[in-house]
């Protein structure tokens, strides 16, 4: 009994399972999406699935029913924009407002898809200002837009795109070249607009090694007046060597000079010595006798 009872338990379960399957594959399929629509324009609000002449169409606006397809032809909502498709075109759209529209398929008596948009409209965007201004020493751009709400804020530098996003960006002056161009690109879900390209204000001082010396680039400069100056010092050294040397060799020759001059003058007393000493020796002189 226990055994059959668990069985036929099993086999309801089983059932039921095969019965939520079933009903699964034929619940409807739903979506939902946002539409983003330009005021002032046309919107077409397109059908997610083949419409075939066995089944229904209709469209709701705010859950009321503006438009029906039956049999591949219109039935209501010509005006209302519908097409032979089934689409639905959506006109002279109002800024700002929000409307919801959904479309629905019915086959026999069950609803197959149900589609909604919610359709937002919005302006397109204005053309920013860029103003790029020099604070304690950064380069600051504000990226200005008359009606900021909604929207995206995009950087480029050089024509490439930068990570940063909102309306002011900041770089240091010294890393940026005087050709640096910076643009901001403003937009929101239906239009974008960039700005004019701009430069950097802020004042930077030139590198020393392109300043300028004498029109001479200062680094050429500075090597001229090392190579100038060492030729000047070289000059004088050896000047002061050659003058050392000739006064040396000067000085040697006054000295061999003088010390001839003597060693002749020793060898001329010498000899008038001798010939003192001599002549008393032959005449007897009274030099000898003296001693
Ligand atoms: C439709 O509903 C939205 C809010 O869901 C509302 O803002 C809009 O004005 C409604 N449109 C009409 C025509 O009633
Ligand atoms: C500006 O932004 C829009 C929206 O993100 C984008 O489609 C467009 O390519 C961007 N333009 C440039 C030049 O980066």
């Amino acid at each position: 009994m226990m055994m059959m009872m668990m069985k036929t338990e099993m086999a309801a379960v089983f059932v039921n399972t095969l019965l939520l399957l079933c009903c699964c594959f034929i619940t409807s399929t739903v979506s939902q999406e946002n539409v983003y629509a330009a005021a002032g324009e046309d919107v077409t609000l397109r059908l997610k699935n083949k419409l075939d002449s066995s089944e229904r169409l209709y469209w709701k606006h705010n859950g009321t029913q503006i438009a029906l397809m039956k049999s591949g032809r219109v039935v209501i909502g010509v005006d209302e924009g519908l097409g032979t498709d089934g689409s639905l075109t959506l006109r002279d759209l109002k800024k700002g407002s929000v409307e919801v529209y959904t479309s629905q398929i019915f086959k026999g008596g069950n609803l197959e898809h149900e589609n909604t948009f919610i359709v937002r409209v919005l302006d397109k965007v204005q053309k920013p200002t860029l103003v790029a201004t020099c604070e304690k020493h950064t380069e600051t751009f504000k990226c200005q837009v008359p009606q900021a709400e909604g929207l995206t804020i995009a950087w480029l530098q050089d024509e490439k795109p930068l990570k940063e996003t909102g309306p002011t960006l900041t770089r240091d002056p010294k890393k940026l070249t005087a050709e640096s161009s910076f643009k901001c690109n403003v937009s929101n879900h239906i239009s974008f607009e960039i700005s004019q390209p701009v430069k950097k204000t802020c004042p930077v001082p030139d590198p020393p090694a392109t300043k300028e010396l004498f029109g001479f680039d200062f680094w050429t400069m500075v090597g001229i007046l090392a190579g100038g100056g060492g030729l000047v010092l070289l000059l004088i050294i050896v000047t002061i060597v050659l003058c050392t040397r000739a006064r040396r060799r000067r000085h040697n020759r006054l000295k061999a000079e003088g010390r001839g001059e003597l060693e002749m003058a020793w060898s001329n007393q010498q000899q008038q010595q001798q010939q003192q000493q001599y002549q008393p020796a032959r005449h007897g002189g009274p030099g000898l006798k003296a001693s």
